[in-house]
Parts: structure tokens; C-alpha cells; sequence
């Protein structure tokens, strides 16, 4: 419960006011956040990629409610897959996108932003790499669906999250999957209403599994994102029930979680991902984090204890 009372909390501005004026919140953030701008989280990339694992970088951000500042999103997006093709890190560095961050909410979004995707997909290819869509809160699913199928059309790389607290998602994995498709399953970081939303932690965890097999099961690849150790084993095995070998399919992780799960995972030969976020706008992505688990919430919560 203690999740829902953070992402609440954290949309008042007085909340974010305290939080923000506190000089280790900022420390704290840096766990989870790679640094400001692309020089400070580039030492953090070429690390994980000497390491053996991949990384899909993420531009802070989101909520857009201009067209110049989904304008600006798209060009920093598209610096930073020229730095991907600059250090050569195309087979390796992917980026990640959130549709409100790049004009969905906006009068027309829907159009706006496919463009936008359209775009950064055109690159994404260009350089040999690709494209993911990350999914935000509910009131985006069924317009982040119905234009990631759009844009599927020119570019059937383009990657989706799907989450599986949501009551719809075992039936989104079957809509979405396609040959080549790339799907992320997570288990969702944003409150949703009952009406849509699994509201336990056992009610979400069997729709992961569910939904996990449906992706085993159907023609693309399955991304599994999630650093929980039981659903990770599950994984292994449905991969095996359905003929999956290895390298068809990829575990995610978050930076700053479990890195020594991931470098096991890559040591048993798994395709691992980390997904890499950086910019100055880490208030939200933090939030998050922080109701995401009760570890990355002691952590803070230690942060903020005198160390003597
Ligand atoms: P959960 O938080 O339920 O934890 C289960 C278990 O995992 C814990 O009991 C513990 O054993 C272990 N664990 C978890 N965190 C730990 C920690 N910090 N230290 C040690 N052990 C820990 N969400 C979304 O809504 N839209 C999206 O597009 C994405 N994208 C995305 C990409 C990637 C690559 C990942 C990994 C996650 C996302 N998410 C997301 C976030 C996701 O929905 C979810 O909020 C977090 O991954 C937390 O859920 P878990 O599945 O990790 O397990």
C-alpha cells in the first residue's frame, strides 16, 4: 500500500518541493539515474557494454504540453542515436520512448507523435539498432497499442511494453505478437484504478506468468523485465517448455537493481538489457523506483539517516 500513498504524495507540489530542496534525494537518484546529460552517464553505458550486457537508454522526461517540447524530446533523441552510431554501440545500445514525452497528450498527439516514432524508428534502422515504447499509465495504453501497430507497418522492430498488472494485457500479448515483434513484459510502475488493474502483489505476479506464456508461446521475442528471482526462474522454464533457446529471448533490468543478478544471468549466457536512464528530469522516474520496492525505498530511507 505504502506505493500507492508515494505516487500520490509525489504529485503534490509541495511534496516534490521538499523532496527536490533535499541534497540527497539527488545522491539517492544517482543509484538509479546515469547522469544528467550523455557525457556523465556515457562512463555508466561503456561499462555495462565491456561487461556483456546491452542497454536501452531512456531520456528523461514526459507529459509533454507543447509541440516544441515534443520537438525537443525528438532532437534529443536523435543525438543520442548519433552518439550510439559515433561510439559504434549500435549492436549493443537500443533506445527507449515514452509517447507523452514526445506530443501523445497534445491536441492531435496521436498523429504527432506517430510521426515522431516514425522518425526515430527511420534512425533507429539507419544505424542498425532499434527502437522501444516504453507504457505509461492507462489512460495511454490503447493509444500506445493502436500506434505502435501503426507504425509497425514501416518499421515491424518497433519494441512495446506491456504491463502486467493491467486485467487486459494476457489479451494485449496475443494482439500484439507478430513474427519479429519485440515485447516487454513488466509488471507495471504506475497506479491504476481496480477497475483495470490487479491490485495484489500475487494477482499481478500470475498475470506476469500468464502473460509470459502467451509471449513464450507466440512468434516474436520476448523481453522479460523484471528483477524478481521467481518470475526470473519462471522464465527460464517456459523459454524451455516452449523450444526457446538462449538468445531468444532477452531478461531486462533497471540500472542501479540487482547488478549482480544481471551479470549471472549474462554469465549463464542469457541476453541481459539495462535499461539506462539519464537527464536532469529524474523527479518522476525516482518516484517510481522508490515505490517500486520496499529495498529501494530503505535505501533512500538510509540515505537520509546521519551516517555517525
Ligand atoms: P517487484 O518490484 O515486484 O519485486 C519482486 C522481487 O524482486 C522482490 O521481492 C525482490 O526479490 C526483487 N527485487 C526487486 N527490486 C529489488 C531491488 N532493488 N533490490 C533487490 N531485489 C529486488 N514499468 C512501466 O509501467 N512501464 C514501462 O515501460 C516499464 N519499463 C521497464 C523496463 C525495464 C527494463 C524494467 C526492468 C522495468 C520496467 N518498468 C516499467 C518497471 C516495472 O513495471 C516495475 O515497476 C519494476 O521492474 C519492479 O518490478 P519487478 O518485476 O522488478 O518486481
Amino acid at each position: 500500500m505504502y506505493h500507492k500513498f508515494l505516487l500520490a504524495a509525489s504529485r503534490r507540489a509541495a511534496f516534490k518541493r521538499v523532496l527536490l530542496a533535499c541534497p540527497l534525494t539527488r545522491a539517492v537518484a544517482e543509484r538509479f539515474v546515469a547522469g544528467e546529460s550523455w557525457a556523465t552517464a556515457r562512463p555508466a553505458i561503456a561499462d555495462l557494454i565491456d561487461r556483456g550486457l546491452t542497454v536501452a537508454v531512456d531520456f528523461l522526461g514526459e507529459d509533454t504540453h507543447d509541440a516544441a517540447q515534443a520537438a525537443t524530446m525528438v532532437c534529443n533523441y536523435l543525438a543520442i542515436l548519433d552518439n550510439i552510431e559515433r561510439e559504434g554501440w549500435a549492436a549493443s545500445a537500443e533506445v527507449s520512448v515514452k509517447l507523452s514525452a514526445i506530443g501523445l497528450r497534445l491536441p492531435d498527439g496521436e498523429n504527432i507523435a506517430r510521426d515522431n516514432v516514425g522518425q526515430l524508428a527511420q534512425r533507429a534502422r539507419e544505424i542498425g539498432t532499434v527502437v522501444t515504447i516504453d507504457m505509461e499509465d492507462c489512460s495511454l495504453t490503447d493509444r500506445t497499442i493502436r500506434l505502435v501497430k501503426a507504425v509497425r507497418q514501416d518499421y515491424p522492430e518497433l519494441g512495446v511494453a506491456l504491463q502486467a498488472q493491467l486485467k487486459r494485457t494476457e489479451a494485449d500479448c496475443r494482439d500484439v505478437d507478430a513474427p519479429g515483434a519485440r515485447i516487454r513484459l513488466c509488471k507495471g510502475a504506475y497506479d491504476s484504478p481496480a477497475a483495470v488493474a490487479y491490485h495484489t502483489a500475487h494477482e499481478v505476479d500470475l498475470s506476469f506468468v500468464r502473460s509470459l506464456k502467451v509471449l513464450m508461446e507466440g512468434q516474436g521475442t520476448p523481453l522479460v523485465a523484471t528483477h524478481d528471482p521467481i518470475m526470473i526462474e519462471i522464465a527460464q522454464e517456459l523459454a524451455a517448455h516452449s523450444n526457446r533457446g538462449l538468445k531468444d529471448f532477452e531478461f531486462q533490468m533497471l540500472y542501479g537493481v540487482r547488478p549482480i543478478e544481471q551479470e549471472r544471468l549474462v554469465d549463464l549466457g542469457h541476453p541481459v538489457r539495462v535499461y539506462v536512464p539519464f537527464g536532469a528530469d529524474w523527479y518522476c522516474y525516482l518516484i517510481r523506483r522508490l515505490a517500486d520496492s520496499p529495498a529501494n525505498l530503505l535505501f533512500f530511507l538510509r540515505a537520509l539517516l546521519p551516517t555517525k
